[in-house]
Order: C-alpha cells, then sequence, then structure tokens
C-alpha cells in the first residue's frame, strides 16, 4: 500500500463520472483500489468488509444504492432503511476513501422503468434464494455489474453470509470479463453465533433468541458430516435443530457443493457448503457453512 492516501472525510460522490474520473486517476497514479457494494444501513459486517479492503488496497471505494430492481415486494423497498449520513460516517471510520451514492435515475435513467437490458446467471439463480425471491439475482447481477463496470479494475470484497449472492457475482465476473478480483470475506456474527444482517433489527427480543437455532442447526449439520453422516441425515439434523424452536420456519436445509450450490454428496471430495433459511416472525433470515473448516 502506498502512504499518500489519508484518512479524511470521504468524497461522496453520486455519479458514476464522479466515481470513474476519481478512481481512473487513483490508478493512473499506481494507487490499487478496492470496492465494496453496500445498500446502506451499514453495520459491523460492512465496517469488517471496508476494513479488509482498506488493508489490502490503496484507495477504497464503497457504493450505497437501495437497489430497487433486487425487490420483489414493492413494501420492502419502500421500508428499505435510509441511513447516508451514518453510513457515510462509518463508511469513513472503516477506511473508505470514496463514497458512492447514486440517485435512482443516475443507475436506471428510465426508471421507474426497469432496463430493457439485464444480467441473468443461468441455473445458479433458480435455486434457493432464487425460489423465495423470483427475479432478485437479476436484480443483483444486474446492478453489481453497472457499478463494478463504472469502477473498474478493482479487487471487490463481498461477505459469505450472502452465499449465493457471492456464487453469482464470481460467475458475472467470470463470464463477462470484468476486470475484478471478487473476495469472499467470513460472516461476522454477533456473541451468540447469529449472522449480522440489516434485518436483525426487525425481530422482537424472543424471534431474536429463536433465530439463534439457525446457527446452531449449521454447527450440528457440519458435526453430522464430520461422524460419518450421508446429505439426508445432515440436513435431518440441521432441519430437528430448527424444529425445536416454534417461532422459526424452516424453508430450506441443505448440503450444497460450494460452487454451483448443487446438492452434493455428504462423501463428494470437493468443497461443500451448508445453507439454511428460514422465517423468524416476518424477517426471512439466510445463514451457512463450511462444514469441514476447523472440524
Ligand atoms: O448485498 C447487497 O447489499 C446487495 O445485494 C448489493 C450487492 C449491494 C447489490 O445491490
Amino acid at each position: 500500500m502506498s502512504q499518500t492516501t489519508t484518512a479524511t472525510a470521504p468524497l461522496v460522490t453520486g455519479t458514476f463520472a464522479g466515481l470513474s474520473t476519481r478512481l481512473d486517476d487513483e490508478r493512473r497514479a499506481g494507487r490499487t483500489v478496492g470496492v465494496v457494494l453496500t445498500m446502506g444501513a451499514l453495520h459491523e459486517g460492512h465496517a469488517s468488509l471496508i476494513g479488509r479492503a482498506a488493508a489490502a488496497c490503496d484507495v477504497v471505494a464503497v457504493s450505497v444504492f437501495v437497489n430497487p430492481t433486487q425487490f420483489a415486494d414493492p413494501s420492502d423497498l419502500t421500508n428499505y432503511p435510509r441511513t447516508l449520513d451514518a453510513d457515510v460516517a462509518l463508511a469513513a471510520a472503516a477506511g473508505a476513501h470514496v463514497v458512492f451514492a447514486p440517485p435512482v435515475n443516475e443507475v436506471y435513467p428510465e426508471w421507474p422503468t426497469p432496463p430493457a437490458t439485464t444480467v441473468t446467471v443461468r441455473a445458479l439463480v433458480d435455486r434457493w434464494e432464487g425460489v423465495a425471491r423470483p427475479g432478485h439475482f437479476d436484480g443483483v447481477a444486474t446492478v453489481v455489474t453497472k457499478l463494478l463496470s463504472a469502477a473498474g479494475r478493482c479487487r471487490t470484497y463481498f461477505g459469505e453470509k450472502d452465499f449465493q449472492q457471492l456464487a453469482v457475482v464470481r460467475r458475472v465476473a467470470r463470464d463477462l470479463s470484468l476486470p475484478v478480483e471478487v473476495v469472499g470475506c467470513p460472516t461476522v456474527r454477533e456473541h451468540d453465533g447469529l449472522a449480522m444482517s440489516s434485518r436483525n433489527v426487525r425481530l422482537s427480543p424472543v424471534e431474536r433468541t429463536a433465530a439463534v437455532s439457525l446457527s446452531r442447526a449449521l454447527g450440528t449439520g457440519a458435526d453430522a458430516l464430520a461422524a460419518g453422516a450421508g446429505t439426508a441425515g445432515v440436513e435431518a439434523a440441521m432441519a430437528a435443530v430448527v424444529a425445536e424452536e416454534p417461532l422459526v420456519d424452516l424453508d430450506y436445509a441443505v448440503l450444497v457443493d460450494a460452487a454451483e450450490l448443487e446438492p452434493a454428496d455428504a462423501a463428494a471430495p470437493g468443497p461443500l457448503r451448508l445453507l439454511i433459511a428460514a422465517r423468524v416472525g416476518q424477517v426471512r433470515l439466510i445463514d451457512n457453512l463450511d462444514p469441514r473448516a476447523s472440524r
């Protein structure tokens, strides 16, 4: 890393031109660029991604854009928290130098008419979260393509918490030859194991307690795998943990291959992942775990 960049107030820009010009200037000056894409409502999980980017790159840009094309439910979009001032402060404290916070018409000039061109990742988007949220990953893939194209050559940091999103972004970057290195970062957890998420604030105290069963179920699934259980046994072990919590309505608890997220054989030699999704009250939560790590 160069020593020339200091932690002053970040440049806040709302235009693609403002973002590209600044990052092109930085690269011309020989500095490396790290990018963290967000929808705002930043929490410690985002701070950790920004911190990772700041530790490895000379200049860090953070986008804050509540992307309307990835919401299936219009009320979800309306109610999504918008906290730009706090987001800029948190991003700066975590090491960001540039905050890109565009209005919707900068990203989608014809909005509320959606763009005619969208990005779809075949197969990968039809599973798991793609079933529960039709069209969601097309919206994610499209906006990520636009944002990373404007950012240019960079490393971009995504949380493993949204494991399917990370797989989609890796695919987009590879298939469209984007000049980016996608870096997956470990999930940041609360003291009791609950994965950090902007949605957690919507849980009541009893729901918050019940929600810990998701990470507990993942641990139990990993133990079952280590003890020699097959795929069905691993998935049943996870489901049994969640079944003990009446406030938690399980959607899926599955063992998949870590690249394409297809149902996997427990004996498969390649990287595996446990995925879980459930509704806790009105809030849909997801989590995942590498079952072979640290066991
Ligand atoms: O993970 C998110 O916050 C969003 O899906 C992303 C990647 C910023 C795209 O809008």
